[in-house]
């Protein structure tokens, strides 16, 4: 069982809690208006990991990065006047933007599953209390299990995920019961990429123009197993590897009998301790690393196709592919 913290008799235990949590790079459980989020910090790959580890999700979606207010917002995406004049009648509320992620933005790529675009919301009240307490963004998927429905109250998040996480904020049911909805702007066309919290109605009347529903340009949301590309380094990919040639660079998990490590321009090791949360939490940074030591070839000792190692093993999946 988890901790629940009731903070609409004390939310400022519930913020004091929380930020401590967060901080250790771990997620809790808070309320929206929408759904319950698990949330965790959104600049920080264990903890974001965590998230995905806890959901038992089999894929690295990008998650929605949660802003205190639109000036956090403009620190971490660029705003088209569209999308700033649906956030200034909407934030606080049920909608999320996708957004072209800034320059120097600090969210790190497990949370937008590396695309160059970010989901951002601003939450109303207690979460976005929170936010602003602790002073970084939080990327929060609803609180569930993978696959099943999103929790509404707070016992519908100890009953699924209970006994694998800390802390729940309990602020009873949810005001809007839905998850919120998104859209993004494209060639000055709304799209909307998932119906939500906030009608359709609601937001063609401040944009001014119908809503495009047809796919689009980036079917990223609609199809997540399109993104191979995303995931693809510079170097060629090759899996299973039980020796290294020389010009080839080497991405190790737990400590696996590799021959000629000699010759690689770099050896990583994802989790030596064979930690899937770490591995994941490392894996782009380290294809990156690997890219940039000018090898050839990346090669990847055998990663447990089991928890986050399914995950890991798509997305390496995709980046060995045929390149096209
Ligand atoms: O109401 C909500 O939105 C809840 C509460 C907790 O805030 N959150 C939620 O988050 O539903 P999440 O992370 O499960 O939503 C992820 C979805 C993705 O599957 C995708 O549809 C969309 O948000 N998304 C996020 N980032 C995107 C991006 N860069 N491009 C396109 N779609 C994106
Ligand atoms: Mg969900």
């Amino acid at each position: 069982m988890a901790r629940h913290i009731d903070i609409l008799s004390d939310p400022e235990g519930g913020i004091r809690e929380a930020t401590a949590i967060l901080s250790q790079g771990l997620p809790v459980a808070l309320p929206t208006e929408t759904v319950y989020g698990l949330a965790a910090d959104a600049t920080n790959p264990k903890a974001i990991a965590r998230i995905y580890e806890t959901k038992g999700r089999p894929q690295f979606n990008p998650l929605i990065c949660h802003m205190s207010d639109l000036a956090m917002a403009e620190r971490h995406a660029v705003f088209d006047p569209i999308s700033r004049k649906l956030a200034e009648a909407f934030w606080p509320g049920p909608l999320t933007l996708v957004l072209p992620l800034k320059a120097g933005s600090t969210i790190h790529p497990l949370a937008t599953a590396g695309l160059d675009s970010v989901g951002i919301r601003v939450p109303k009240g207690f979460a976005g209390d929170l936010i602003r307490a602790f002073g970084r963004p939080l990327a929060a998927p609803s609180a569930n299990t993978s696959g099943k429905i999103s929790a509404t109250s707070a016992d519908h998040v100890e009953a699924d995920l209970g006994d694998r996480i800390e802390l729940i904020l309990d602020a009873g049911s949810c005001a809007v019961g839905v998850e919120s909805t998104i859209v993004k702007i494209e060639d000055g066309e709304v799209r909307l990429l998932r119906p939500g919290g906030l009608s359709a109605e609601d937001i063609e009347r401040v944009a001014g123009q119908p809503l495009q529903r047809k796919a689009g340009a980036t079917p990223a949301i609609e199809a997540p197993g399109m993104l191979a590309s995303h995931y693809a380094p510079g170097a060629a990919v090759r899996l299973d590897a039980h020796n290294v040639s020389s010009g080839e660079a080497l991405i190790r998990f737990g400590a696996p009998e590799i021959e000629g490590e000699k010759n690689a321009t770099i050896v990583l090791d994802l989790s030596a301790s064979g930690d899937l949360s770490e591995a994941a939490a490392n894996l782009f940074d380290f294809m990156k690393r690997a890219d940039a030591s000018g090898a050839s070839t990346i090669a990847f000792s055998a990663i447990p196709d089991e928890g986050l190692g399914e995950a890991i093993n798509d997305r390496l999946r995709r980046a060995a592919a045929p390149r096209e």
